[in-house]
């Protein structure tokens, strides 16, 4: 195992250093990337990112909640994330009296913080190699299912250690390169977190669906909250004795601004990459699951979106539940348009000829890619019934509540309409009978659909009056229990071959690079772990005679506004501070700066990281990336590839001239 494991570490820093500004980086082996940061401007060293022994940057970057990034503003506590991180939060403390939503909310003294029973922020303590010890008791050769019995024991025993030497640790083992090696990480977590302030949403999510992984964009996508403890400093649930909590380190906030070409870093959480995937499995998103997915939810958008037009009730009931369908369908749009441009498909082909070539006469790898090719088209039909199983048959929302016994009754009525859902199950189970190949479907379906006839008279059984929620039940159970029984086993077992096999091909990978003498650069793909991105501020061309500069303007805000289109209706007070040019101190050339883009490597879960300037200040806050880009959890394209931060001068103009909360500012060390 040291053998095998001194060669990986090896192989990563042979590869690092040429291509620009691709990858999501472990801060604990930032030394690798260190000089390349400081080439391209950085300030500080690997030590001022991570350290185990002294305060480091690290330390003020938190996991917030389940799946954003948030940071620590102030020596009390204070945390900047995104409006779209807190939503969730500012909803649930809206109501018809205190739309918080509509109006924003700041809290002028600490008495006037809400509470937010169920939200966590997370600090991690230290990250460390832990592979030797998870592999304990693992023999090469040993079968695959053996090896996930190992892995989980050990990892389990190592997470248990680890919270025991601390007082409220969470502690996770988690795999990178496809369990290539594990590391362990540590978590201090906070659960006594308050909602300090939010800007009315026609500010923090201005634009909208429309605007959504669009630039140039206009978005003031930030929120505050403040972290509390106990009067030890330490978590402590909540309790009206709590108190700020005093942070191991805070990010002074820089007002200077940024220009095109300035370094930049983005310290957070990302969710989910997949760089090194098998040819077959790119095309597979690019041509058959994307536009699958995509033409369901169009389905159910283009319903949503009509009805939603006709009543401004069910307008407010549908708000939360349009964006997110609309989030991932114009995602996957712009992914697999990327794909496509990139020639990202034959490029990968072209490689793995290569590859295969290289792999003659060395037997682990020789076989890897004919085998890749068997797995894949194992189960791609299965696949796509999969898909049709998330996407169409449980995307009906009365299907889907029977199916988790009710749960949740009050808040699902009360942002529930029943002819939406309704049009929705005929669309989509159209589309299900449609799409699906006959010998794939659940044979309830097909029973009941012979019965009625036709899927509009099961709907008239089904939407009564008062909805059939024994028939809504049953459908869950039946169509789920046929995939559960007889193709989740498939794709599972194909599924543990499939890692398997990118275990082994990733070293491949790693090998072939460094024999060929090729550039390309190796980085664990994203699993909701703490990573570096770093880059530049930089505009792009999205198309042919078209190029966008890479910082957005309240000018911009305001020839957007339209008081007619509910996505660009900003405030009144914003209009008049716009028309006095009252600016106070934020002022730049006559206006505001909003928003820029940059060429750090992001995916979901980077909502709200800190952006960082070459001397480690807070310059931004993250919140999206550009369409043209999103393909960059698959293949990343330094030419169109970007990340869209919110401009922290913007967020102190609204907390100043908009909330007049200067409280909030003083808390806070700006540097100018
Ligand atoms: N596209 C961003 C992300 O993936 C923002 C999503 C929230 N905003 C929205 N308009 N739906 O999370
Ligand atoms: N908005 C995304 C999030 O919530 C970040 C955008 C992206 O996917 O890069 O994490």
């Amino acid at each position: 195992m040291k053998k095998i494991l001194f060669l990986f570490v090896f192989l990563v820093v042979a590869g690092t250093g040429l291509r620009a500004d691709e990858g999501m980086w472990l801060p604990s082996e930032i030394i690798l990337k260190i000089k390349d940061m400081q080439a391209k401007g950085f300030k500080l060293t690997a030590e001022d990112i991570y350290s185990i022994n002294n305060s480091s940057l690290k330390d003020a970057v938190v996991h917030f909640g389940g799946g954003c990034t948030g940071e620590i503003i102030s020596n009390e506590g204070l945390l900047i994330t995104n409006h779209h991180c807190g939503f969730g939060q500012i909803q649930s403390h809206s109501s018809v009296e205190h739309d918080y939503l509509r109006d924003g909310f700041w809290a002028m003294t600490r008495e006037q913080e809400l509470p937010n029973p169920g939200l966590t922020v997370s600090f991690l303590e230290y990250m460390k190699d832990v592979t030797e010890d998870v592999l304990k008791g693992y023999k090469a050769g040993m079968p695959e299912e053996k090896r996930i019995e190992i892995v989980a024991k050990n990892s389990k025993a190592i997470e248990e250690k680890a919270v025991k030497e601390g007082k409220s640790l969470r502690a996770t083992v988690k795999p990178l390169y496809y369990g290539n090696q594990y590391y362990l990480y540590v978590f201090k977590v906070f659960t006594d977190v308050r909602l300090v302030g939010a800007p009315p949403s026609s500010i923090g999510k201005f634009g909208g669906d429309t605007d959504n992984w669009m630039w140039p964009r206009h978005t003031g996508d930030f929120s505050l909250f403040r972290v509390y403890a106990g009067a030890d400093n330490e978590p402590a649930p909540y309790s009206e004795d709590n108190v700020p909590y005093k942070p191991k380190r805070f990010f002074k906030v820089n007002a200077k601004g940024i220009s095109e070409g300035d370094f930049t870093m983005v310290y957070g959480f990302p969710g989910r990459t997949n760089e090194y995937l098998f040819s077959d499995a790119v095309k597979y998103t690019a041509e058959k699951s994307n536009p699958h997915k995509i033409a369901l939810r169009t389905l159910r958008l283009d319903i949503q979106n009509r009805e939603m037009a006709k009543d401004q009730a069910v307008r407010i009931k549908y708000a939360s539940k349009n964006a997110s369908v609309s989030n991932a369908w114009k995602k996957w749009q712009g992914e697999a348009k990327g794909i496509f441009k990139m020639r990202a498909i034959e490029n990968k082909q072209d490689f793995e000829a290569k590859f295969t070539k290289w792999a003659e006469g060395k037997p682990q790898y020789e076989n890897l890619v004919a085998k890749f090719k068997e797995l894949y088209a194992a189960i791609e039909d299965l696949s796509l019934v999969r898909d049709y199983q998330s996407e169409a048959l449980n995307a009906v929302e009365l299907i889907a509540f029977a199916g988790r016994g009710q749960r949740g009754a009050e808040r699902f009525y009360k942002d529930y309409y029943m002819p939406i859902d309704k049009d929705c199950f005929i669309a989509l189970y159209k589309a299900y009978d449609k799409n699906i190949d006959d010998k794939y479907k659940a044979p309830y379906f097909k029973e009941q659909l012979q019965k009625f006839g036709t899927v509009e008279a099961w709907a008239e059984a089904l939407f009564t009056e008062k909805p059939n929620m024994e028939m809504a039940a049953e459908i869950f159970r039946e169509t789920n229990r046929h995939f559960n029984e007889n193709y989740a086993p498939i794709l599972d077992s194909v599924n543990k071959e499939i890692t398997l096999l990118y275990r082994t091909y990733m070293m491949g990978q790693m090998e072939y690079n460094k024999a060929t003498r090729g550039t390309k650069v190796f980085y664990p793909d994203a699993n909701s772990t703490l990573r570096v991105a770093y880059g530049q501020v930089k505009g792009y061309s999205p198309s042919d005679a078209v190029y966008f500069t890479p910082v957005s303007s309240l000018d911009g805000v305001i020839e957007k506004d339209n008081p007619e289109i509910y996505d660009y209706n900003i405030p009144q007070k914003l209009r008049d501070l716009h028309a006095a040019k009252d600016y106070g101190q934020w002022e730049v050339n006559g206006s505001v700066p909003v928003a820029f883009i940059a060429t750090n490597h992001t995916t979901g879960g980077n909502s709200g990281s800190p952006v960082l300037d070459a001397e480690g200040n807070l310059i931004g806050v993250n919140f999206d990336r550009v369409w043209e880009g999103t393909m960059s959890d698959v293949v990343y394209d330094p030419e169109v590839c970007r990340n869209i931060s919110l401009d922290i001068r913007f967020a102190l103009f609204v907390i100043d001239k908009l909330a007049d909360a200067d409280h909030l500012l003083e808390e806070m060390v700006i540097v100018k």
